[in-house]
């Protein structure tokens, strides 16, 4: 049985609008239900026992929530995650037509949302670049990964980054030969990887090889693994999700989580739940595991990953 773990992320519950795919959306958006909402989920995630939460300050109030609960719980027990270089900008406004969140990957911009950060320790244990991309710059700027080597010496962290687009397996290669006194920077790699998007297969599982944290987020591709008649290209896989949800009596969020639990073994899969029910029926995924043939037939609903990103860039935020 795979030791990885199911953690909460929170990227679906700190703001009011996110990629939302199916159109059923008719929630309160105001920031009491909101803040009510994430504690609901947390509270229940925990129970269900989750230990590892994710969050970063771009995620609207995300943060502020975790924060308040992990202050307010007191839990021992739990392990925080959470980024530095986006900043959310869209001020709670309801179908804010404009960018949501602001990249900066600057010194300035680490240490300002660090200060706020901070106050997770120290039930913070990683602490990561958000959406490291090779022309930001970041793995480059001297400033900025010395100042994270700082961090992690000073508070015992991970350092980790996320990645996004196709050039994932670029970025991994580029973050893993970063080192100071031949210690390496990054221990934690946040990672999209399901179904439909495997670029990143092999050199995870050379990371994993060298005891790296891997992280794995966007498993359901954004709700893109749910029967759409917008994205039919993934027709062949949907009938295929839906007759191994029937054999195993789980949603199709069981069958794309544990996909990736049985193929890639990662350490740790993020549900992005956005409330108690979506949660409960993603931890299903624990429950069974899927055969040899099952997997090496979900591996073959691959795309490339230029495809994989043009349909991931096209999804609306709602
Ligand atoms: N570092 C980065 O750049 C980055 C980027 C993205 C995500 N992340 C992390 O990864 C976490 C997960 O990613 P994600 O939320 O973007 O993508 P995801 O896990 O692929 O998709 C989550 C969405 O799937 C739907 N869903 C989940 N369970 C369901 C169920 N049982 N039935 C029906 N729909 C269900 C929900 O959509 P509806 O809201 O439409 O119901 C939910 O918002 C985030 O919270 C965040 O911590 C990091």
């Amino acid at each position: 049985m795979s030791l990885c773990k199911i953690g909460l992320g929170l990227a679906a519950l700190g703001r009011p609008d996110y990629i939302n795919i199916r159109s059923e959306h008719a929630i309160d958006k105001s920031i009491d239900a909101f803040r009510a909402n994430a504690f609901k989920v947390l509270d229940e995630s925990h129970n269900l026992g989750i230990r590892d939460f994710d969050v970063a300050p771009s995620y609207g109030l995300g943060e502020q929530f975790l924060q308040d609960w992990n202050d307010s719980r007191k839990h021992n027990d739990v392990n925080l995650s959470t980024k530095f270089g986006y900043t959310y900008v869209a001020n709670w406004e309801l179908d804010f037509s404009d960018k949501h969140e602001i990249k900066e990957h600057s010194i300035a911009k680490l240490n300002e949302q660090w200060e706020i950060s901070k106050a997770l320790l120290p039930n913070l244990k990683i602490y990561q670049i958000h959406s490291a991309t090779l022309d930001s710059g970041v793995l480059k700027n001297t400033d900025v990964l010395a100042r994270l080597y700082e961090l992690k010496q000073q508070h015992q962290l991970k350092i980790g980054i996320s990645s996004s687009g196709i050039e994932q397996v670029k970025i991994i290669e580029v973050a893993q030969k970063i080192n100071f006194d031949g210690v390496d920077l990054f221990d934690s790699y946040q990672v999209t990887f399901n179904i439909f998007e495997q670029s990143c297969f092999n050199i995870l599982k050379e990371l994993l090889a060298h005891n790296k944290t891997i992280i794995i987020k966007e498993a359901l591709a954004n709700g893109r693994v749910f029967k759409n008649t917008k994205f039919s290209e993934h027709e062949k896989a949907y009938c295929y999700l839906e007759k191994l949800s029937k054999k195993y009596s789980v949603g199709i969020d069981a069958i794309a989580l544990r996909f990736i639990i049985d193929a890639l073994e990662p350490t740790l899969v993020l549900s992005g739940a956005a409330n108690t029910i979506q949660i409960k029926e993603n931890l299903k995924a624990l429950n069974f595991e899927l055969d040899e043939n099952e997997i090496k037939n979900l591996t073959l609903f691959r795309i490339a990953p230029e495809q994989y990103w043009q349909e991931r860039s096209n999804l609306k935020w709602n």
